[in-house]
């Protein structure tokens, strides 16, 4: 094994904190079973402390064993999915404790497919509770230079796993009440879920802070503009803007990135590209809009979120 994972499990052991790759984006992990260091974790973040965390776990089977009640339907998801990017609410069982469920009954269970999650998983042999290693209602970082640079000094040791593949949060799906409720969009679609259980849209009750209106959003104020606004929108601007698009760069504009046609493409790129163009020092962001198509859920969901 890897002498920086093994590093990494020991500072975990030590109740510090360590920031991961995963498939989705780079974690902020912690020890999921002790006190003091998940309340370093909220600190770190800069995370209200009635928000809840998601736990990881090596094995379906670890996962399972913090839910008290595992309906047929978790199971199946489980199954099919883990490990990879869905996350999965139930009810907790007694390992769970309030401060890492935010005092709620249910708790968010993950099994991560990055082979370096997976090492450190299985080095430090617990359960390792991790938001993204961001902070509070910042991008989503995918590189572990993303993670260095916004949480510094917090972190003890951020381990390289390359660029995260999938780019955009973890599907979650809330199987707690009886229904599946999906709370946020990600790469396993919707459709893909629809497979194993009936999803409602019935508003869940929990606290999810990546439901805020605002979350994953560039310093930069941004909008979304539809395709067909785009030019026009140019035409009228007096700031230095910075723009991101499907189409070729225009020559009026001072910062250009283009974004692949393609929704996986996009969400691989798309926190990477809003850190970026925040960098460009222009007064405004604009963003040309997707295709309002089931594909594209995800990526819309977070650039609604990063232009609200
Ligand atoms: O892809 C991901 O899920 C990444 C990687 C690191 O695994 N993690 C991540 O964590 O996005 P975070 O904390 O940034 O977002 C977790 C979301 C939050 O909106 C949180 O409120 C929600 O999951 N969540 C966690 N436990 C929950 C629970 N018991 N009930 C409802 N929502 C929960
Ligand atoms: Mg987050």
């Amino acid at each position: 094994m890897n002498s920086a994972v093994r590093r990494a499990a020991q500072i975990l052991r030590a109740g510090g904190l360590v920031g991961f790759p995963t498939e989705t984006v780079y974690g902020l992990g912690a020890d999921a079973a002790s006190e003091p260091a998940v309340a370093r974790l909220y600190a770190a973040k800069g995370r209200p402390a009635d928000h809840p965390v998601i736990i990881h776990f090596a094995s379906a089977e670890l996962a399972f064993a913090w839910a008290r009640e595992i309906p047929h339907g978790a199971r199946e998801l489980g199954h099919r999915f883990w490990p990879g990017p869905l996350t999965l609410i139930l009810k907790r069982s007694a390992l769970a404790k309030d401060f890492v469920t935010g005092g709620q009954d249910t708790v968010g269970l993950r099994v991560p497919s990055h082979p370096v999650a997976q090492e450190l998983l299985k080095a430090f042999s617990g359960a390792i509770a991790a938001p993204s290693a961001n902070r509070f209602g910042r991008v989503s970082p995918t590189t572990a230079a993303h993670v260095r640079e916004d949480l510094g000094n917090d972190v003890e040791l951020v381990l390289e796993g390359g660029p995260s593949d999938v780019g955009i949060e973890s599907t979650i799906v809330d199987l707690s009440g009886g229904t599946a409720v999906l709370l946020r969009p990600g790469a396993i679609s919707r459709q893909q879920i629809e497979e194993f259980v009936v999803v409602t849209d019935e508003k869940s009750s929990v606290r999810h802070s990546g439901g805020l209106e605002r979350h994953y959003a560039p310093r930069t104020p941004a909008r979304l503009v539809p395709t067909h606004a785009l030019d026009r929108e140019i035409a009228a601007l007096k700031d230095r803007v910075a723009v991101l698009a499907f189409s070729r760069p225009d020559e009026r504009v001072d910062f250009w990135l283009r974004m692949p046609r393609e929704p996986h493409a996009f969400a691989q790129k798309l926190y990477a590209a809003l850190r970026e163009l925040d960098t460009a020092a222009c007064e405004q962001i604009l963003v040309e809009a997707p295709p309002d198509t089931a594909e594209w859920a995800a990526v819309r969901d977070r650039l609604k979120r990063a232009c609200s």
